[in-house]
């Protein structure tokens, strides 16, 4: 306001005008937009079953116009949400350069899609012009995750240390924004391999629907990710673990274990726990020609499909296995920024990320451990395609509440470190 009251105070010049138009333009449309934030905000996200993203992708079914409508209310239902959580995180954090980057990315996109809202369904064109802008959203968040964390915990880090209740609320906060980011993307990636092209055929994949084989063959994706990683590790050791693999069908044994999923997130889970199970195995048995395989179990139950990647690698002690999920958590060194090569480990969000796909549709990942020996990773999905339903974070007041309560004393004793005098229960 202020602003506005100087430049017109002062001498009207062309570029005093002009920038005063600027401004003007400028701030009537961060105020639109805080609008559609609230608005949409105030809808839940609609979670999608396997099933109905497969009904919606197969033959006829699959409609433009349709899958329009439906994101053009939903995508922005999903960015308002995570936005305003976004929001409750605390000052400092919001102030640093890597979170508002992050903000100007969500800001964007919304801007994106809020072009089509009033926009006529039943016009090719527009349909058209939505396909094209779909396709360039995912790019723009590409690097998201790094920037984040970056941002959420490095920088923070560095300049206020570490605080266990920050910790907790970022730690809570990036499993849920990252959560909601794979429900965009893959709403987005749906769109786009379904109707960016001249067929409704992934060239790659002509038998998926989109991004999802109705009939994911697992231990081809087990297979798959298994001889990636093992190119890593012959890169970082000069040597690899041999992969042993089994599979249990309940239904039919002669029968290969398949379910509709999306394989690229089964390959993303696998991969991450071959890398783990490899650098462990690797380092404990060093310099040893001789290194224990790793063993991998493809079940299909009737409620569950379980992927078990077992090591011999040396496991890890209980008391740490929580911290193992946590962003950022690594033992190995911090990879370098050239982007040359992948590294084998050093990020540190390998796990969590990869238990997000797994609970992205209703699944989990969870490592036992026996320390001294070797750790399994337990992949668990949904074998019906009906009980894979999108898992979403929602802005509500629950969500707020965990920002913003005061965090209790712990309701259970703390141990002490030194044993108590044993004369003071005697004098009870
Ligand atoms: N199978 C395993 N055996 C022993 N330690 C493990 C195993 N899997 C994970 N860890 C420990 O957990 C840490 C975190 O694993 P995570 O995959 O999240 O990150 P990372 O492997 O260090 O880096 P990246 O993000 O590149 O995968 C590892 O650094 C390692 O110390
Ligand atoms: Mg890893």
């Amino acid at each position: 306001h202020s602003m506005s009251l100087n430049i017109s105070g002062s001498k009207k010049t062309g570029t005093s005008t002009c920038l005063l138009k600027i401004v003007r333009a400028l701030m009537s449309n961060a105020s639109s937009m805080r609008k559609h934030i609230d608005y949409y905000s105030r809808f839940s996200p609609s979670p999608l079953s396997m099933k109905q993203f497969l009904d919606f992708g197969s033959g006829e079914n699959a409609c433009e116009r349709t899958s329009f409508t439906f994101l053009r209310q939903e995508l922005p239902v999903r960015l308002a949400n995570i936005m305003k959580e976004i929001k409750l995180l605390p000052d400092h954090l919001l102030k640093t350069p890597s979170v508002r980057l992050v903000q100007s990315w969500y800001m964007q996109s919304l801007q994106d899609i809020m072009e089509f809202k009033e926009k006529d369904a039943d016009d090719e064109k527009v349909t058209y012009v939505f396909t094209d802008a779909v396709i360039k959203i995912p790019n723009r968040h590409n690097d998201v995750i790094p920037t984040m964390v970056q941002g959420g915990v490095v920088e923070y880090k560095e300049t206020y240390g570490t605080d266990p209740i920050v910790s907790q609320n970022v730690q809570y906060f990036l499993d849920r924004f990252y959560m909601n980011r794979i429900s965009i993307r893959m709403l987005l990636n749906q769109h786009t391999l379904l109707f960016g092209g001249k067929v409704r055929v992934n060239p790659a994949h002509p038998k998926q629907i989109g991004s999802i084989d109705p009939h994911c063959t697992v231990t081809e994706v087990v297979r798959d990710a298994y001889e990636n990683a093992r190119n890593l590790c012959d890169r970082y050791y000069m040597n690899s673990p041999e992969l042993v693999l089994e599979e249990f069908n309940v239904k039919d044994d002669r029968k290969p274990v398949t379910l509709g999923y999306v394989p690229s997130h089964l390959y993303h889970m696998v991969f991450e726990l071959f890398k783990n199970a490899m650098r462990a195995t690797m380092e404990l048995y060093e310099d040893s020609m001789d290194y224990p395989s790793v063993h991998v179990q493809v079940a299909l139950g009737s409620e569950d499909l379980t992927v078990k990647v077992s090591d011999r690698g040396g496991g890890v002690p209980l008391r740490k296995i929580e911290r193992l999920f946590t962003y950022t958590y690594s033992t190995a060194p911090p990879p370098s920024m050239d982007g040359q090569r992948s590294p084998l480990a050093g990020y540190g969000y390998g796990l969590p990320i990869s238990r997000l796909y797994a609970r992205y549709f209703q699944g989990d990942l969870k490592l036992y451990s026996l320390e001294g020996y070797g750790t399994d990773a337990v992949i668990y999905i949904r074998a019906l395609s009906t009980e894979s339903i999108e898992r979403l974070p929602v802005y509500n007041k629950s969500a707020w509440k965990h920002y913003k309560t005061m965090h209790e004393a712990e309701d259970w004793c703390i141990p002490s470190k030194e044993p108590k005098d044993m004369t003071t229960f005697r004098s009870f």
